[in-house]
């Protein structure tokens, strides 16, 4: 916790941001990157996607399961709900004064809690306000966001990415209605490639231009886990930085703010904090 603590302090001296009232639920800090990020390579061209909404297919999810896998945004009642909420508020405000519509959640090391925040975080968006949210699994390695919700949604983008498959056909909306969800089935080979890559590229691209009230969350690889984030991230309008309490020390933080770029970060959200917190619950 010391060391994240001081990271994040680091960070913050770094930008003379204030510090937010201890309060502050599952907050975005807003700091900067304590080095300016490499210049971005060349974009490969954009391949437009075509993608059609009307046929998106509803799924129910159980809460039970979302409970059991820390989704606690959906029900309006569940205590936690709260700090994504006020996270989502956060969000939000930033993103409209930037102009930006799409977000990458990412974290330093494995197992920040990204893929609950980023969850949480769409969920929160689509459940409060007119704005319609959605979700991807960019964790090309690791994707989790279909499991998390429960759901198992044949094409997904696996499918998309080999050209086996419309957009249109792999989404699902889970029972929200502005809710719609991008899952990702299994591992992609040569990830960093893939997200690199112009089918990609053109699906990003459309993702984020067809309707202009939408956002667009990505749920990420860690940074320092490959090359995965710094192939996506000149197709991202902002980052979200996860940190996990204990889960990464204070060089591997200052190593992964570095690769982000200062004016796209958009805040970090301390994870699995011991909660001076309403309820005990980790976000703060
Ligand atoms: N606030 C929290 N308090 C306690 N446990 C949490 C919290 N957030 C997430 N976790 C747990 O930590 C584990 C990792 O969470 P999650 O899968 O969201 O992380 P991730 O950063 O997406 O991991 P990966 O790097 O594998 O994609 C899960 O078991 C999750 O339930
Ligand atoms: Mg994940």
């Amino acid at each position: 916790m010391e060391r994240i603590k001081q990271a994040l302090e680091k960070a913050r001296a770094q930008t003379g941001s204030p510090t937010p009232p201890a309060h502050a639920p599952a907050r975005a800090e807003h700091v900067s990157a304590p080095a300016p990020a490499p210049a971005p390579a060349p974009l490969p061209v954009a391949t437009p996607i075509e993608v059609s909404y009307t046929q998106t297919q509803v799924v129910r999810l159980d809460p039970a399961h979302l409970e059991r896998h820390r989704i606690v945004s959906f029900h309006k009642a569940n205590p936690y709900n709260w700090a994504f909420d006020v996270l989502r508020t956060q969000v939000l405000q930033k993103m409209d004064e930037k102009g930006w519509r799409t977000l990458a959640v990412t974290s330093p090391t494995l197992e920040s809690g990204k893929s609950v925040v980023a969850i949480n975080l769409a969920i929160s968006v689509a459940h409060h306000t007119q704005r319609t949210a959605m979700l991807v699994d960019f964790d090309l390695r690791r994707p989790h966001v279909g499991a998390y919700l429960g759901v198992r949604k044949n094409p997904s983008l696996n499918d998309v990415l080999s050209g086996r498959a419309q957009v249109s056909d792999a989404l699902i909306n889970p029972d929200l209605p502005r809710l719609v969800v991008l899952p990702t089935n299994a591992p992609v080979p040569k990830a960093a490639e893939m997200l690199s890559s112009a089918t990609v590229a053109g699906l990003v691209t459309d993702l984020r231009e067809r309707y202009d009230d939408r956002i667009v969350i990505f749920d990420l690889p860690p940074v320092m886990a490959g090359d995965d984030v710094m192939a996506i991230l000149p197709r991202m309008d902002a980052v979200l930085m996860v940190v996990g309490n204990g889960d990464s020390t204070q060089r591997e933080i200052e190593e992964s703010m570095r690769h982000i770029p200062a004016d796209r970060l958009l805040g970090v959200v301390l994870n699995k904090a011991e909660a001076e917190v309403r309820g005990g619950y980790g976000y703060y």
